[in-house]
C-alpha cells in the first residue's frame, strides 16, 4: 500500500491540518503532507503548514478570478503529487476540475452527526447552536467524502460527543473539535492501512 499523499486546503485555524501532520510525524499515520493551500492569505492554517515546513499556497478568487481558481488549485495538487484531498475549515465550494480529477478522494470533516446539521450555512458556532436548540443529547463529527452538494457525500467515520445540559456553542464546539482532532487522523490511518477503502 502506497504511503498517502496529503494535500490541504484549509481557510482559518487549520488545527485539523495539524492534527494530520502531527500524526505523521509521530508515526502515527502513514501519510506524507505534500502541500497546503488556503483561499485566505492571512490563515493561521497558511502559518501552520510553513511552520511545519510544507509547501503553502495562496490561492484565491483575487489571485486566480474565475474558473482559473480551480484550474490553479488542480495544477499545485497536481504539481505535488497528491492522491487525496483533505479538506480542513475549508470554506467554499471544490470547483468542477479538481472535484473531477479527484472524485472519491477528496475528504472534509465537520462537526455534526450528518446527515444531521449539515448543508448550505452550516458551519462553524452555528452547528452548534443549531444541536442545542434541537434539545439533542447527543451530537458528534462526521468524516465524509466530497461531491458536489455540500455535507452530502459518503460517510467514512463518526464519532459521537455527548450534549451537557446547560452547555453553550461555545464549550460544544470545543469538545467536538477535540474529538475531531482524534478522528480525522485515524480515519485517514484506516485509508492508509486498507481498511476503508475510497472508490
Ligand atoms: C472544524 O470544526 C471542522 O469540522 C469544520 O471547520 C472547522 C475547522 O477548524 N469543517 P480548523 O481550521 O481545523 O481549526
Amino acid at each position: 500500500m502506497p504511503t498517502l499523499r496529503l494535500g490541504f486546503l484549509a481557510s482559518h485555524g487549520g488545527s485539523n491540518m495539524q492534527a494530520i501532520i502531527d500524526a505523521c510525524k509521530q508515526g502515527r499515520l502513514d501519510a506524507a503532507p505534500c502541500v497546503a493551500i488556503s483561499n485566505n492569505s492571512e490563515s493561521m492554517a497558511l502559518q501552520r503548514a510553513r511552520r511545519a515546513g510544507i509547501p503553502a499556497y495562496h490561492v484565491s478568487a483575487v489571485t486566480h478570478p474565475g474558473a482559473e481558481e480551480d484550474r490553479e488549485i488542480l495544477r499545485v495538487l497536481r504539481r505535488h503529487g497528491v492522491d487525496t484531498v483533505v479538506l480542513a475549515g475549508y470554506m467554499k465550494r471544490i470547483g468542477p476540475e479538481t472535484l473531477g480529477a479527484y472524485r472519491g478522494r477528496i475528504l472534509n470533516i465537520h462537526p455534526a452527526l450528518l446527515p444531521k446539521y449539515g448543508g448550505r450555512g452550516m458551519y462553524g458556532k452555528r452547528v452548534h447552536e443549531a444541536v442545542l436548540s434541537a434539545g439533542e443529547r447527543v451530537t458528534g463529527v462526521t468524516v465524509h467524502v466530497v461531491d458536489e452538494l455540500y455535507d452530502h457525500g459518503r460517510i467514512l467515520a463518526q464519532c459521537d460527543v455527548p450534549v451537557r445540559e446547560r452547555d453553550t456553542a461555545e464549550a460544544l464546539a470545543e469538545r467536538v473539535l477535540r474529538e475531531e482532532h482524534r478522528l480525522y487522523p485515524d480515519t485517514l490511518r484506516r485509508i492508509a492501512a486498507g481498511e476503508i477503502v475510497l472508490d
